[in-house]
């Protein structure tokens, strides 16, 4: 099937990502933690698909990202991954998952990409995390950074704060953001800042920069995609535009599936396989489970 891929089907690379900042066109990026989402994602032409620890928050009802694992975000990854033809795809190293030694730094990389299917991988850090990225990228993997509102850093930062709001702090974000361009990453989040920073930070790296809460003036874009399908009720941060109302929309189809099964309308003929052919029974000697089966299809 013609997957009608917008603006165009070639893989989404990342020397592609860095051609789009040359040129000046515009990146979109978007979370995804399933192959549903992912396709629906993917035929619509975003060019990255970001498995994020956020699964944690949106996918697992948790209230931060830390108790995430690993395994966790491989095993969407792997998912993603089946429903992606032309999407770049960048899983999100969890809490802990590459601060305690090069060695675990990099197992964990090399695993997103062996086991997850994903193209690059997400670390959150700054000035710290540069020779760590220095290193996965020496191994070959490529390093999307992420400074900023970093979500794992949540404690020391006394919450979902925006960074960077006094010259002493924005000084801060901006010294992050160099040190991760220079160690090697390919590109770079700019989460929870000033718009007038992360122009700044844009226009003095030659990474793409990919912005949430951070203003019009970055190379590109991220949403949690269920903040951009409005499937997220009680949440609605100012830097959040819904494109849709599936929350709201997913609601009124379960009640409506309730009312006509309570009141017998569902299912009426129309999704009903009719009934047993009397001449057809004892000649055939098939169960009905086995005469039904094929319209199911094959056996899984
Ligand atoms: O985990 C995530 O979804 C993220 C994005 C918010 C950038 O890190």
């Amino acid at each position: 099937m013609d997957r009608g891929h917008a603006p165009d089907a070639r893989p989404v690379t990342v020397p592609r990502l860095r051609k789009m900042k040359r040129k000046g066109t515009r990146i979109t990026m978007v979370t995804a933690y399933d192959a549903t989402f992912a396709r629906m994602f993917d035929d619509a032409g975003v060019d990255v698909l970001l498995v994020g620890d956020s699964l944690g928050m949106v996918v697992q009802g948790l209230d931060s990202t830390l108790p995430v694992t690993v395994d966790e975000v491989i095993y969407h990854c792997r998912a993603v991954a089946r429903g992606t033809q032309r999407a770049h795809i960048v899983g999100d190293m969890p809490f802990l998952s590459w601060q305690l030694s090069t060695e675990q730094a990099l197992r964990n990389a090399g695993r997103f990409l062996s086991e997850g299917g994903a193209q690059a991988v997400k670390l959150e850090g700054g000035v710290d995390a540069a020779p760590t990225i220095e290193r996965i990228v020496q191994a070959g993997i490529p390093v999307m950074a992420h400074v900023g509102l970093t979500p794992q850093s949540v404690h020391a930062m006394g919450g979902f704060r925006v960074q960077g709001k006094t010259e002493e702090t924005a000084a801060r974000v901006l010294a992050d953001a160099k040190a991760v361009a220079r160690a090697g990453a390919y590109s770079l989040v700019l989460e929870g800042i000033p718009s007038d920073l992360a122009q700044q930070i844009t226009q003095a790296v030659e990474i793409p920069t990919i912005g949430i809460g951070a203003g019009p003036h970055c190379d590109g874009q991220v949403l949690v995609c269920y903040d951009l399908l409005g499937l997220t009720p009680d949440l609605k941060p100012k830097f959040v535009k819904r494109y849709a109302e599936f929350f709201e929309e997913g609601l009124a189809a379960a009640r409506r599936y309730c009312d006509e099964v309570r009141n017998g309308v569902f299912p009426s003929e129309e999704y009903s396989f009719g009934n047993v052919k009397k001449d057809e029974a004892p000649a055939s000697g098939l169960s009905l489970v086995q005469r039904v089966r094929p319209v199911y299809g094959p056996k899984g």
